[in-house]
């Protein structure tokens, strides 16, 4: 074939393929990797307002990124227990490019009015992206853990056992500091099922690790999580901005306050001796 034809793609394929363990698709071998039919039948808005559309695919695409969000953050914990750094660093950029598409999702969202908003407003009914487990899921990795929350998933064990295993199990910064130990620097910490807080002597041992070149991959370390830190705050603040946009200080329909409560989450910065020590550099 000349390296200037242009072929066109096959139009005709081979035999299905069965899906080994779900129900088998039909269609084109794309179709049935991708599951089209099941993919394009979960999209039922409740209401006749257009911007409902948008509003169900802009959460569902948010819902899967969450996904892969914790798969490449479960990869670099791994790797951050074996001491692979390399491996680590790998996953922790792979996600903070997940996270980038993830915050960029929310201009899907720019054009809708509070007007289109609040005329389907009333569908949700008291659905709220509060109830979403995996971004629980994500806020436990991240060492935001509350058992309390857990409460919501009481109607659906298989969640809720998966929650409380990740209660229990350390988070991307819990690993991350048993690795700085492991090299020898010094951070008096060990995992647990409350909220991670701030810790002066965590916050030495980075500015230990900051200031000493023979320590320059720790640094990188400590620049990657940051990386991922700074994406998680700014994921806040644009559903903040959207939640002003769109229905400004009314109460959500998770039963928070709304916009005063979305402030207080984004103002909580996550490994947070990362950004504190800051000052001391
Ligand atoms: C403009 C549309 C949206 C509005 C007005 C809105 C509003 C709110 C409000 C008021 C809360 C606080 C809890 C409550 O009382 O409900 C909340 C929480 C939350 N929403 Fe949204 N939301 C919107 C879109 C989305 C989308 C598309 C997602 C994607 C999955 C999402 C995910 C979340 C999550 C994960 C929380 C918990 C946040 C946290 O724990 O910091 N929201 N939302």
């Amino acid at each position: 074939m000349g390296q200037d034809s242009v072929s066109t793609p096959r139009l005709s394929f081979g035999p299905e393929q069965d899906g080994a363990d779900e129900t088998p698709e039909t269609g084109t071998p794309y179709a049935q990797y991708v599951r089209l039919e099941t993919l394009h039948s979960l999209q039922h808005p409740r209401s006749k307002v257009d911007a409902e559309l948008s509003f169900i695919i802009t959460t569902q695409v948010m819902e899967l990124l969450f996904d892969l969000l914790r798969h490449e953050w479960t990869t670099a914990q791994h790797a951050l227990r074996e001491d692979d750094l390399t491996a680590a660093f790998a996953a922790l950029r792979r996600g903070t490019h997940v996270q980038d598409v993830l915050i960029s999702s929310w201009d899907l969202l720019a054009t809708m009015t509070p007007g289109e908003f609040t005329s389907f407003r009333e569908v949700l009914g008291e659905a709220s992206g509060f109830q979403s487990s995996a971004f629980l899921r994500l806020e436990f990795m991240l060492g935001n853990k509350n058992a309390s929350l857990l409460e919501m998933y009481q109607g659906s064990p298989a969640v809720h056992g998966e929650l409380t295993v990740a209660l229990h199990a350390p988070s991307l910064y819990d690993e991350a500091l048993a690795l700085l130990a492991r090299r020898g620097v010094a951070v008096p910490h060990e995992p647990g099922t409350a909220r991670y807080r701030a810790n002066e002597e965590v916050e030495a041992a980075w500015r230990l690790i900051y200031t000493d070149p023979e320590r320059a991959e720790l640094a990188r370390l400590g620049e990657a999580l940051l990386d991922t830190a700074e994406r998680v705050t700014r994921w806040r603040q644009r559903h903040y901005s959207s939640v002003k946009r769109t229905m400004g200080a009314k109460p959500g329909t998770g039963g928070s306050s709304g916009l005063t409560w979305l402030k207080q989450s984004a103002d909580q910065d996550v490994f947070p001796e990362l950004w504190t020590v800051r000052s001391e550099l």
